[in-house]
């Protein structure tokens, strides 16, 4: 039976008056840079890109993306000065504050009348090989998606991105890890439609490949999701979608397929989280529960997110090596101010003491050094291995984390590099019972019990 989505649709689509908003806006701001150009004899044009330029935005999330475009011969440099001077004119035009970002290339992102603007210089080319910059292709990505989508598969691809936002896989910010915009543009071209797509993903396998113009340069890649771009035959457009959020997708698709509660998926599930229900389920698990604050410094946020995410990763690791038992680690971030290493152990203490491995029984010079070293009463044997018992340095896990984070041993965990001087300086230890004041911060805690509830409803 097919479903109907007209329904959901009427919900998550632009409104007439946002449609009209977005239109007057970007093309004011299109004009004033384009005349800026011509007027001061500036080789550059202003080109309107992103999910705006091909409508497939989702409602309230019109993020307006002006790509200033420049011709290949300019250095990078002049490339850098005269976008940078072009945006800020346009920002100071509309009375607006212009904030630059530099994450791998620098922009300006401010806003005007409530909506979000980037303001990208970029190269202008033809094709994907020609590339000087990372951004590109971006241009080529909206003629592509805008000669070859459909009109009508323009809200099929709003219920796909709908539908991903609303089950934690829409996004390929590295906080996310999920399906870029454009992804879920190709995957309709793809497939059709949005249930068709679901249907597909259902079976996909780690390496799915899809290359829409057969350039058969899918080997070259090992990533879990392959979608050659189109406009770029080196470029998989699935790279930055890890391993957890494909495989969430696919389970997802199937929960969908066989729930009979189907337009729920299109928003978020009800729940009612208070400080009270989450404390009791935290306590259920009788686990130990170690949270480490700190403060973090201004980086963009696809600096901090990986970092926070390494740093964590590395904190469990280390646990895991010294017998402390972690049970699961994540991380939360107001993105400001604040970040929290949350750690889930097995275990409130050890033992006093553990095994100190020796030398093979059967190599007999070690042997003669590693008795002489700790005394023959001390040694003995286990499997075929020389070993004595020796009294642990640290019980409990909190003693070793504070062993860790000094200037001194710091260095046996990989934290993020920006982060370290903030961790040592700011880091302290937390009740649960207080961080959960923090509406956002019990959001967290919801999701931290409830890995991946989102997919299914
Ligand atoms: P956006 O992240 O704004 O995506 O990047 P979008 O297509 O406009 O989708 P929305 O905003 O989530 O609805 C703008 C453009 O930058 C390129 C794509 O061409 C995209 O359309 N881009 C961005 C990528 O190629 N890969 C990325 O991971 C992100
Ligand atoms: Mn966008």
């Amino acid at each position: 039976m097919n479903m109907d989505y007209s329904f959901i649709l009427k919900d998550i689509k632009p409104t007439t008056d946002e449609e009209k908003e977005v239109k007057r806006v970007s093309g004011m701001l299109l004009d004033f840079i384009n005349d800026k150009c011509a007027v001061e004899d500036i080789d550059a044009e202003a080109v309107l890109v992103g999910s705006v330029a091909k409508k497939t935005y989702l409602r309230g999330k019109s993020d307006i993306d002006i790509f200033i475009s420049f011709p290949l011969n300019i250095d990078k440099s002049v490339l850098k000065e005269k976008g940078l001077y072009l945006a800020h004119q346009c920002c100071d035009a509309f009375n607006v504050r212009p904030y630059h970002q530099f994450a791998s290339h620098p922009y300006v992102t401010t806003e005007i009348d409530n909506f979000k603007i980037d303001f990208v210089p970029c190269y202008r080319i033809d094709d994907g090989s020609q590339l000087k910059s990372a951004v590109d292709r971006t241009i080529l990505h909206t003629r592509y998606v805008q000669s070859n989508l459909e009109d009508n598969q323009k809200d099929e691809v709003i219920l796909l991105k709908r539908f991903m936002d609303m089950t934690g896989t829409y996004g390929s910010e590295f906080k996310v890890g999920g399906f870029a915009g454009y992804l879920c543009e190709l995957l309709i071209i793809k497939y059709g439609s949005f249930e068709n797509t679901l249907k597909e993903a259902c079976t996909w396998q780690y390496g799915h490949r899809i290359d829409l113009m057969e350039y058969g340069t899918a080997k070259q890649f090992k990533d879990p999701l392959i979608c050659i771009d189109p406009t770029d035959k080196n470029r998989n457009v699935g790279a930055a979608l890890r391993l957890d959020k494909y495989s969430q997708f696919i389970q997802s698709a199937r929960n969908y397929l066989n729930s009979d509660k189907k337009e729920e998926y299109f928003y978020p599930i009800k729940k009612d989280i208070t400080k009270n229900t989450i404390l009791n389920e935290l306590e259920f698990h009788e686990s130990n529960y170690i949270a480490i604050k700190f403060d973090i410094p201004e980086i963009p946020l696809d600096t901090l997110h990986p970092q926070l995410k390494k740093t964590t990763d590395s904190i469990e690791k280390i646990l895991n090596k010294n017998d402390f038992q972690v049970f699961q680690s994540s991380y939360w971030t107001d993105e400001k101010n604040t970040a929290i290493v949350l750690l889930e152990l097995a275990v409130f203490r050890l033992n006093n003491i553990k095994v100190h491995k020796g030398p093979k029984i059967f190599l007999d010079d070690a042997c003669k050094n590693f008795i002489g070293k700790f005394g023959l009463e001390n040694c003995y044997v286990l499997d075929d291995y020389l070993v004595l018992n020796v009294e642990r340095e640290f019980v409990t896990p909190k003693s070793f984390i504070c062993h860790l984070l000094t200037e001194e041993y710091i260095s046996l965990i990989k934290v993020g590099k920006n982060l370290i001087k903030y961790i040592l300086e700011t880091y302290e230890f937390c009740d649960l019972n207080d961080l959960a004041d923090d509406e956002d911060v019990l959001i967290f805690l919801d999701d931290f019990l409830n890995p991946n509830q989102h997919i299914k409803r």
